[in-house]
């Protein structure tokens, strides 16, 4: 696990509509970070980057679930009343980006933040990047940039650590350090002011505690005693990855300040003949100029034979691609060898595997597999049956009737999955914001959308069926789920689900959550992004078109009026 930043972490924007608020979000966002609201006060209820807002921390909190990381784009002056509710409302991280931050405020904010046992970077930090996992703050400009300037550690692997007391020099060390060949694990931005919350001797232990870092950079400056400290952490032995330094600022003069607030040198504390001696006595790497940082690193790596270098065809990629691994008489997807997961993994847990990256236990495995076979087919009615019968009369190979039948599964058909799973988190969030007891607020949520739904004659993406009342593959895949472990607690997305129905027989007039409805809300309690639903139910759908295709072309005559309802089953009785 990568330190501060992964996808696990739920994150929220402080500042969200503001400019650079809105800029950055979507920059994380692109990059994968895990951003789940924004606040701003007087503006909740407004959505940024289809993003809820919230006038308060403790909105988000209430509404979406407990946040673990909030990054700040909010100007200096109201930093400290931005930060302390964060602090309040439980959030473990916060990202300060602001400069200019009175020294008095980050003094306030540590103490608050060291009473909760929560932590910050900054003041004016760009904040932090997991290459491969997320980024919180400004680091790396454009996600392609990112990407392609930062390459992340092999799953099992290892990267380099970059620790920087400059955004920029941060930013580029890294950049450096990669074009060297090396792989990196993160890249940290303590921040350039005097009070800072996370320093570097913070940031090397927890480089020193992630299987992911082989060895440490940093870019150190003038002033303070972060250097200092780090080299007495080598030297105690807590610290014992092998570490690179540089250290800016060799030029400036006692009482000039270099650069950041924090780079001063009062009196003989914080010079750089003093850091660069603490830390060379302390057995680090120190070179005399930042073009010697690439070089060292890479070959201290290699001294190691570390896991952290790339190979020639790796260096040369110019994108890359977290799926699949292919290297001569060996195929890994997403970091599982294939032919370990032949015969051991069943087809829904390997579907499970690519789109999440993990493997799932036996019983989710069991229920992707229930889920993928519930949906392989419905007969001969539905548009992709029918596009791919009637692509396939004209003559068209295979593989151009198949594409037929899944290009006509859009919005309205096999949509009802993701549209479903995003409607029932919609009445949870609002059965949150109600407050008090969520089990009778979703319930009293459900109540009001079905008397909207009533006077307005909207339908419910996932509720009811043309032809079952009581849909045979609904009360199965629910069982299965409850086997795997989700059990509709109040906050889930089956939870809701259920208190649609209870809302609906309430006024008599049943309407059963049907297969898609329950896909969606058991997909989304299995924590897979709805993006991938309508996938989902392609991969699901398409042996089925694929046995319909060849029926048709060995079965029926060419250019046949294909009538869509009046058509017989004559196969196997079952
Ligand atoms: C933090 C900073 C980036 C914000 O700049 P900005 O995005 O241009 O500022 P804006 O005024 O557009 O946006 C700030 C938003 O915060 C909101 N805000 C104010 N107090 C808030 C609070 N307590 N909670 C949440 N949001 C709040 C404001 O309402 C505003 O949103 P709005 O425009 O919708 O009203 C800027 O002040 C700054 O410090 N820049 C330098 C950063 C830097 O260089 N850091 C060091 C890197 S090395």
């Amino acid at each position: 696990m990568p330190i501060l930043i992964d996808q696990s972490k739920r994150v929220i924007v402080q500042g969200i509509t503001g400019r650079e608020g809105q800029a950055r979000t979507r920059l994380m966002l692109d990059y994968g970070t895990n951003v789940v609201a924004g606040v701003t006060p007087g503006k909740g209820g407004q959505s940024v980057l289809d993003l809820p807002v919230f006038n308060t921390v403790h909105d988000a909190v209430a509404a979406t679930g407990p946040i673990d990381i909030s990054v700040l784009f909010i100007p200096a002056g109201q930093i400290k009343t931005a930060a302390l509710e964060a602090i309040s409302a439980g959030v473990k991280l916060l990202v300060l980006v602001a400069d200019r931050v009175p020294v008095w405020d980050a003094m306030e904010i540590a103490k608050a933040a060291k009473a909760a046992g929560a932590s910050f970077l900054g003041p004016n930090t760009l904040g932090a990047a997991s290459p491969g996992h997320g980024l919180i703050g400004m680091i790396g400009g454009r996600a392609e940039s990112a990407r392609e300037w930062f390459k992340p550690p092999l799953p099992g692997g290892t990267g380099v650590g970059v620790i920087s007391r400059s955004g920029g020099m941060g930013t580029s060390t890294a950049y450096y350090v990669g074009q060297a060949g090396v792989r990196i694990s993160g890249i940290v931005h303590v921040g350039g002011d005097a009070v800072l919350g996370l320093r570097i001797p913070d940031v090397a232990r927890l480089y020193q505690d992630d299987p992911a870092t082989d060895a440490i950079v940093v870019f150190g400056e003038i002033g303070g005693s972060q250097e200092e400290e780090l080299a007495d952490l080598i030297t105690s032995g807590v610290i014992t990855k092998p570490v690179v330094a540089y250290i800016g600022g060799k030029a400036a003069r006692a009482g000039t300040r270099f650069s950041h607030a924090g780079a001063i040198i009062e009196g003989n504390r914080g010079t750089h003949a003093g850091k660069v001696a603490a830390l060379r006595a302390a057995g680090a790497t120190v070179v005399d100029s930042f073009g010697d940082v690439p070089a060292a690193v890479a070959q201290l790596l290699r001294s190691r034979s570390s896991r952290s270098l790339m190979t020639d065809a790796e260096r040369r990629a110019v994108w890359t691609t977290a799926i699949t691994r292919i290297e001569p008489n060996k195929v890994a997807v997403r970091g599982r060898d294939i032919a370990s997961l032949m015969g051991n993994a069943s087809f829904g847990a390997a579907v499970y595997l690519i789109l999440t990256g993990k493997l799932p236990d036996d019983a989710t495995g069991k229920l992707m597999d229930a889920i993928l076979v519930s949906s392989i087919d419905h007969g001969a009615t539905p548009p992709s049956c029918l596009a791919a019968r009637t692509v396939a009369s004209t003559g068209a190979p295979l593989s151009q009737s198949v594409a037929a039948g899944i290009m006509s599964i859009n919005r309205h058909h096999g949509g009802a999955i993701e549209d479903c799973a995003r409607y029932l988190r919609r009445l949870t969030d609002t059965a949150r914001a109600a407050k008090g007891d969520l089990a009778s607020a979703l319930d009293a949520a459900a109540d009001q959308e079905i008397a909207r739904i009533k006077s307005t004659g909207d339908r419910i993406s996932g509720f009811g069926h043309r032809i079952h009342t009581k849909d045979p593959r609904t009360a199965r895949l629910f069982e299965l789920a409850q086997q795997a472990g989700l059990r509709g607690e109040p906050g889930s997305h089956i939870a809701a689900a259920r208190a649609i129905e209870r809302a609906v027989a309430r006024i008599g007039c049943p309407l059963p959550i049907n297969v898609d409805g329950a896909i969606g809300a058991i997909l989304a309690d299995m924590g897979l992004d709805p993006r991938v639903f309508n996938g989902i139910f392609m991969i699901a759908r398409t042996p089925g078109l694929v046995a319909h295709v060849v029926e048709e072309q060995t079965r029926e005559k060419p250019m046949r009026r294909i009538d869509p309802v009046n058509h017989a089953y004559d196969g196997p009785a079952g």
